[in-house]
């Protein structure tokens, strides 16, 4: 069935821009672009990795060309091990060899990785030229390629070095996650879910209206399309009222705050972010009913929704010590204040920083028991 595009804007004061999201307008790139004023001739440079450019370049080289643009397509690596400034370098090599200028672009064809390193990369590439974001992850559909954090990890840690870039626009097509890993695909669905418990109960009830969220073979077209535009609203409204993240874009880190404990302390890899964030949430959970700010029984309906997607929400077995000195490490701590989004209600939570390392090891040990 085809269904009809749908359009959310930004509105990032300085730097609006559209997330057009719809079957098959992969192919309709070189139009849209037209349709931002962008001259023929223009130079462009596609980054991608293999997973996708075999699947998907060719129509978008395509178009681009058919509209009278000039692509170049460069492949990276795929993988979290590859967002390195080594990765950045080659690809500002390949902007060099492609006689990028001021009015240049760049365009990420691919998923978060992809994503922060192209936008990383057009950032600093002539002092900043334009980017757009074309993801193909449920994750970066809905989360990363909006909002303009780009970057790349430091052996400090993930994100360490980057900058806000706006992109120009986004463009979803949701068709390209047929292809995508079924795991993946869940790992982007703790960020639905994280969407709906911060501030959409409607999209929570949508998610519980589905028999399952395992895979998209489980939603009918005009569902997944839903839970995208939904999801892309909830990001657009926060980014737009905080671009750099001095207040409400805060509340984006709902579940991260352990969640980033567990990536850290099993081992980037162990766990896909998205499966880390999902027991986060569920921790975070617990915190919320032990300090008397939500019920049970909305921890529970969220546990639900998280099993419904076959994502894992037992804590997972791990030093308590340990755990309260990586939560220090987090780039959120403020003199010493570890940041939580609790929440209230779904669809309601706030930013605290006023909980105990004593709080927080109580809930610990009762996760811990299971
Ligand atoms: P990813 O980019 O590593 O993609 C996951 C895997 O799926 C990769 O192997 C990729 O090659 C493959 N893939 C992507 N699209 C595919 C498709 N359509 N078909 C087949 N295979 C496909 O992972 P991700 O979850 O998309 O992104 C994670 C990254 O996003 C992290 O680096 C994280 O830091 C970043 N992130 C950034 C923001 C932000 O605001 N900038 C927000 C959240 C996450
Ligand atoms: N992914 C969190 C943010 O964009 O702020």
């Amino acid at each position: 069935m085809i269904t009809p595009t749908r359009r959310i804007q930004v509105s990032i004061p300085r730097n609006p821009y559209e997330i057009i999201i719809g079957k098959g307008i992969l192919e309709n790139i070189g139009k849209e672009l037209a349709n931002l004023a962008i001259p023929k001739g223009t130079k462009i440079l596609i980054v991608s990795n293999e997973d996708v450019a075999i699947p998907y370049s060719k129509v978008f080289v395509k178009s681009l060309k058919g509209n009278g643009y000039l692509p170049t397509l460069k492949i990276i690596q795929a993988g979290e091990s590859q967002k390195t400034p080594k990765t950045i370098a080659d690809i500002h090599d390949a902007a060099f060899s492609a006689k990028l200028e001021r009015g240049s672009l760049m365009i990420a064809l691919g998923g978060g990785v992809v994503g922060d390193m192209t936008g990383f990369a057009a950032a600093t590439w002539l002092r900043g030229i334009g980017v757009v974001q074309v993801p193909t992850t449920l994750l970066a559909m809905v989360d990363a390629s909006i909002g303009g954090k780009t970057g790349v990890n430091h052996k400090g840690g993930k994100n360490l070095i980057g900058a806000f870039h706006q992109p120009k626009l986004v463009l979803i097509d949701p068709c390209t996650l047929k292809t995508l890993p079924k795991r993946e695909f869940r790992a982007g669905m703790a960020e639905v879910i994280k969407y709906a418990v911060i501030g959409d109960p409607n999209l929570f009830k949508l998610l519980e209206e589905c028999t399952s969220l395992k895979s998209l073979d489980s939603l009918t077209d005009n569902t997944i399309e839903e839970i995208i535009e939904r999801s892309c609203l909830s990001k657009a409204r926060i980014v737009s009222q905080d671009e750099h993240e001095s207040g409400i874009r805060a509340v984006l880190n709902y579940g991260h705050t352990f969640g980033h404990t567990i990536e850290a302390l099993c081992g980037y890899g162990t766990w896909l972010h998205g499966e880390a964030v999902a027991m986060g949430m569920t921790a975070i959970g617990e915190l919320a009913i032990q300090l008397g700010s939500w019920k049970k029984d909305d921890a529970e309906r969220q546990e639900m929704l998280l099993k419904k997607s076959c994502l894992p929400t037992k804590w997972p077995i791990l030093e308590i010590k340990n755990v309260l000195t990586c939560l220090q490490g987090d780039k959120k701590v403020k003199r010493g204040k570890v940041r939580f989004i609790v929440p209230n209600r779904i669809g309601e939570v706030d930013i605290r920083d006023d909980i105990s390392d004593e709080q927080i090891a109580i809930c610990l040990k009762k996760l811990s028991k299971g």
